[in-house]
């Protein structure tokens, strides 16, 4: 990455603000635009407002009162009181209202899911609806009449799009403003063992530990994969770093202050605060449904120090069963091949493991092969539209650029 046009800007913090400043006059001037209109495009409206006494004295004071207001784009017709910005996912009963608390903090559960994998969701969407999580899921392969004989079945939200990935749905249906009452956003894989996971005890201790961005650990034993080392279960309730020994720059120690080393998660069982699901849903590309490289970049996301807002939850952990699921055929790690790559740096852990896909010579309809070699072309498209993004933004400034980088 080019920064050396970068260190000019972070010596002048004022390069930064006159860009976010420049925003206010546009607003005043579209306020300015819908007064000026109104006074002399319609003059019967004038007349009306004449006929309820309205001087221009008092359109003066309310323009003078309104230019500083922002408005959500095609609201400014709207009186504000009834601009409703934002919605949720919950179900309102047909007459009377809901029993539920409304101004309680609910979560939300959001889960991709194929039938084949309906046992292990069962067990999940249990302990969720226990947690009074909203849930949502996602079906990959039109398969949605299957989930009836599940008594939970009525309780959650379905969305079938066949073939479609975890981010490709996310995207489109959980918009921030859609799942702006959800204190944390859950957008998890389906082949993953809850058994040693409380989602309630999870939330409180992501919120203790100021955790924006977090994932439960993985059981290191049980679990059929484990790509990254930092995913694996530590002792402690949380940790934030792994430490590994590697020539100069390769390792990770207590100084490291990037990903992989720190400040990063899988997006396997992502976990996001309100606040970063924000900023995370803009960084989701909309045509690259595999994702790759977005979890090297979520430490923008964080709110604050990636160091210390990006956390792995060991107290809370999964089992990954590193099922066949979406792509995939009979075999073993299609889900997670997606897993292993990451802007253009090398993974710590060995990745020999899923750098060989083992045909599973039974099934003539595997696709692994070719939705790894998408999933390759998406990292190189979003590296390149990221490093564009950087050069072509002159506000912005890297807030994790190295001295030594520059
Ligand atoms: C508001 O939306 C219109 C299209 O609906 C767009 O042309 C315009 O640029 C938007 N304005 C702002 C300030 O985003
Ligand atoms: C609902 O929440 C509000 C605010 O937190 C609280 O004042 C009220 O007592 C709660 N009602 C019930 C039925 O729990
Ligand atoms: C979905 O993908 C499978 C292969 O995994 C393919 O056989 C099927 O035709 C696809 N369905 C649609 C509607 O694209
Ligand atoms: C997946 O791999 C594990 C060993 O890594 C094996 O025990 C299991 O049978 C495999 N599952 C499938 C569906 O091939």
């Amino acid at each position: 990455m080019k920064s050396s046009d970068f260190v000019s800007l972070l010596a002048d913090p004022h390069s930064r603000r006159s860009c976010f400043c420049s925003l206010l006059p546009a607003t005043s001037l579209l306020c300015l635009v819908f007064f000026v209109g109104s006074a002399f495009i319609a003059p019967d409206y004038k007349e009306k407002f004449s006929i309820w006494g309205m001087t221009d004295t008092l359109q003066n004071l309310k323009f003078n009162k309104c230019k500083d207001q922002c408005r959500p784009n095609g609201s400014e017709a709207l009186p504000e009181g009834i601009v409703a910005k934002t919605s949720n996912l919950d179900m309102r009963p047909l007459w009377g209202f809901p029993k539920k608390n409304e101004s309680s903090m609910v979560n939300l559960f959001a889960v991709a899911v194929g039938i084949k994998q309906k046992d292990l969701v069962n067990i999940m969407v249990r302990k969720f609806l226990s947690s009074n999580f909203v849930i949502m899921l996602f079906h990959y392969d039109g398969k949605v009449d299957e989930w009836k004989s599940f008594e939970w079945c009525d309780h959650v939200l379905h969305v079938s799009a066949v073939n479609q990935t975890k981010w490709w749905f996310a995207k489109r249906f959980l918009h921030p403003d859609i799942v702006a009452e959800y204190g944390y956003i859950f957008l998890w894989d389906e082949d993953l063992g809850v058994e040693s996971f409380h989602p309630q005890r999870y939330v409180s201790i992501v919120q203790r530990e100021g955790l924006e961005i977090s994932q439960p650990a993985l059981d290191p034993v049980k679990s059929s994969e484990l790509h990254h080392q930092i995913t694996a279960r530590g002792r402690k309730i949380v940790h934030r770093r792994i430490y590994k020994h590697g020539e100069s720059r390769k390792g990770c120690d207590g100084s490291s202050t990037a990903p992989p080393c720190t400040g990063w998660i899988e997006m396997m069982a992502p976990v996001f605060s309100r606040a970063a699901w924000r900023c995370v849903w803009y960084m989701i590309q909309n045509d690259l449904i595999h994702a790759w490289g977005l979890d090297m970049q979520l430490g923008y996301c964080a709110q604050g120090d990636r160091t210390k807002n990006v956390g792995v939850v060991d107290a809370e952990y999964i089992i990954h069963h590193g099922r066949p699921t979406l792509g995939g055929g009979e075999g073993n790690e299609t889900r997670s091949l997606a897993e292993d790559r990451n802007t253009g740096r090398k993974s710590i852990m060995s990745t020999e493991k899923i750098s060989a896909p083992s045909h599973s010579h039974s099934h003539p309809k595997d696709h692994r092969v070719d939705v790894r070699r998408q999933s390759y072309i998406e990292l190189d498209i979003f590296k390149k539209r990221w490093n564009k993004a950087v050069q072509e933004d002159e506000c912005w400034v890297d807030p994790y650029l190295l001295p030594a980088d520059q």
